[in-house]
């Protein structure tokens, strides 16, 4: 079955991704492609239609960021959102200008001709604006759609099937943003809302069986929900010929190591190496204390231990006659989009390490599964593959784990006494009902020692402490407001049941200027 694809051309709108979520949210496939991409590449999709996105810069600028005009000549029909509509207007042959007052925020916009772009809308829209520069002078062949108070809000040329609104319908503070982008992709561009998980999952196992054919692979589990899903979808395909390794670095989180192995052996069937390597990290990590250090040790060493386990799987694979040719991998869609945008990878603030060391003389092939879905939408995937809540839902957890979040020496004993505290955090976190609300929740072990009393003894212990915030995606984040009662509890049960510490603070720093982990 051929999808139908929307591809949405990228000029720096910090709402390109959403475009493309909103779109899937129906069912409908869509791809983000930088602006600067060839007609052959958008060709090659062949697009049902094409989405331009807003962007920061101005058209009339001499290096601001174009399409390919012939873009709009494809016959497949557009949809230009804002910097998009500027840039249709003055591509052909219309006039953009500053405007006077920038329109940014809520807005009524007024619908004033008849057009399938608005198709069982209301006459007055609810939307939301975020531009500088507006049409002032429209195209030959354009009718004015839609107005604001001040401005052009949306303009159509029906015979050419080019549709663009000054507004953002992508974002949802637009009420019927939803139906305008429906409108377009459905009803305008004729795609069929057939992308389900169901045929996600029926065509990526059809694709791996392709690919890998007898081959056999290997897969390293974090105990994360993409890893996890990769490697069931990737079972699925091949079965027992994905081999998954499994790394205790000594850093993981209480009974984890235990946990991780027997949900993905006994619930979801995976034929799982798992390799207990903590002294060997801890050793490695005896008196390092800078964090960007840390992350290098830990990064390093996991690419080392993983190497002799792939090496093993691979000799006795090689013995029976066959070789180890490929490594599945969790990479997701936003880091597809980020490594090819316009703007260019974002600065590095931590670097992060993630699961994947290749050994280099394997010369293995990679299987992404994972590489057009964002994290929603992987989550969705797992549900449909029967895979349990319990790692579908977990919050992210960072690879170089409670090594990020012991404020110096990394100790066995300190690693200790960080896990029973997080556990205590998860526990009652969850108990509240809180687990799923929050995007991460955890215990951080500070390098300070404070004055205490408890029965009539002086303590003298560490500090510990609680950090949750709510997130869309980890990039900006806000401390979450935990019911006082809950951090009452949480820290009555630290103190009285974590020999080690006698203090407990919570963290109230939003990001940024904070970032999430400590370290
Ligand atoms: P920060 O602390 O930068 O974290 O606000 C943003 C998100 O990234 C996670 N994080 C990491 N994940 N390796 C990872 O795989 C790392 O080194 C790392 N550092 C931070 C963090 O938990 C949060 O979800």
């Amino acid at each position: 079955m051929d999808t139908s694809t929307i591809v949405i051309l990228d000029f720096g709108s910090q709402y390109t991704q959403l475009i493309a979520r909103r779109i899937r949210e129906f069912n409908v496939f869509s791809v983000v492609l930088p602006c600067t991409a060839s007609l052959e590449q958008i060709k090659a999709l062949n697009p049902k239609g094409v989405v331009l996105s807003g962007g920061p810069c101005s058209v009339y600028d001499a290096d601001a960021p174009a399409a390919d005009p012939k873009v709009l000549e494809l016959g497949a029909p557009v949809l230009g959102i804002c910097y998009g509509l500027q840039f249709i207007t003055h591509h052909l042959g219309g006039r953009v200008e500053s405007a006077d007052q920038r329109e940014y925020g809520h807005a009524t916009v007024s619908v004033v001709a008849e057009t399938p772009l608005f198709h069982g809308l209301p006459a007055e829209l609810d939307v939301w604006m975020s531009h500088g520069d507006h049409a002032v002078e429209l195209p030959a062949g354009f009718a004015l759609t839609a107005k604001t108070a001040s401005a052009v809000a949306g303009i159509a040329n029906e015979a050419r099937k080019i549709y663009a609104v000054q507004f953002h319908p992508e974002v949802a503070h637009t009420r019927q943003g939803m139906e305008l982008l429906k409108n377009f992709a459905i009803d305008i561009c004729g795609c069929s809302a057939d992308w389900t998980p169901e045929h996600f999952i029926q065509s990526t196992v059809a694709r791996v069986q392709e690919q890998v054919g007898n081959g056999h692979a290997i897969c390293g589990l974090s105990g994360g929900v993409d890893s996890s899903v990769a490697a069931v979808l990737v079972a699925r395909a091949i079965g027992d010929r994905l081999t998954c390794i499994f790394v205790n670095n000594g850093v993981l989180r209480k009974d984890e190591f235990a946990k991780v192995q027997s949900t993905m052996r006994e619930q979801l069937g995976l034929n799982v190496v798992a390799v207990d390597a903590s002294e060997r990290f801890l050793s490695k990590l005896a008196g390092v204390t800078d964090p960007e250090q840390k992350r290098k040790v830990i990064g390093n060493e996991f690419i080392a231990v993983f190497d002799d386990e792939a090496k093993k799987i691979f000799e006795a694979e090689k013995s029976s006659g066959e070789e180890i040719a490929w490594l599945v991998q969790g990479t997701l869609y936003p880091d597809v989009i980020e490594s090819s945008s316009v703007k260019g990878p974002s600065q590095t603030i931590k670097s992060h390490h993630n699961v994947g060391g290749l050994p280099a003389d394997m010369k293995l092939k990679l299987i992404e599964p994972l590489r057009d879905l964002f994290k929603d939408e992987v989550r969705r995937i797992g549900r449909d593959l029967g895979m349990p809540d319990e790692i579908i839902d977990r919050q992210p957890f960072p690879g170089p784990g409670l090594a990020v979040r012991i404020l110096g020496e990394v100790t066995a004993e300190r690693v200790a006494i960080l896990q029973e505290a997080d556990q205590i955090v998860v526990d009652e976190i969850k108990k509240a009902g809180l687990y799923k609300q929050v995007w991460q929740s955890f215990a951080v072990l500070l390098p300070v020692k404070s004055v205490g009393v408890m029965g009539d003894q002086r303590t003298y212990a560490n500090t510990c402490a609680i950090r949750a915030v709510e997130s869309e995606d980890g990039m900006t984040a806000d401390w979450a407001p935990l019911p006082y009662e809950l951090l009452r509890t949480i820290s009555s049960r630290i103190i009285s049941e974590v020999r080690g510490i006698n203090r407990v603070v919570y963290d109230i720093t939003s990001k940024p200027p904070g970032t999430i982990e400590w370290e």
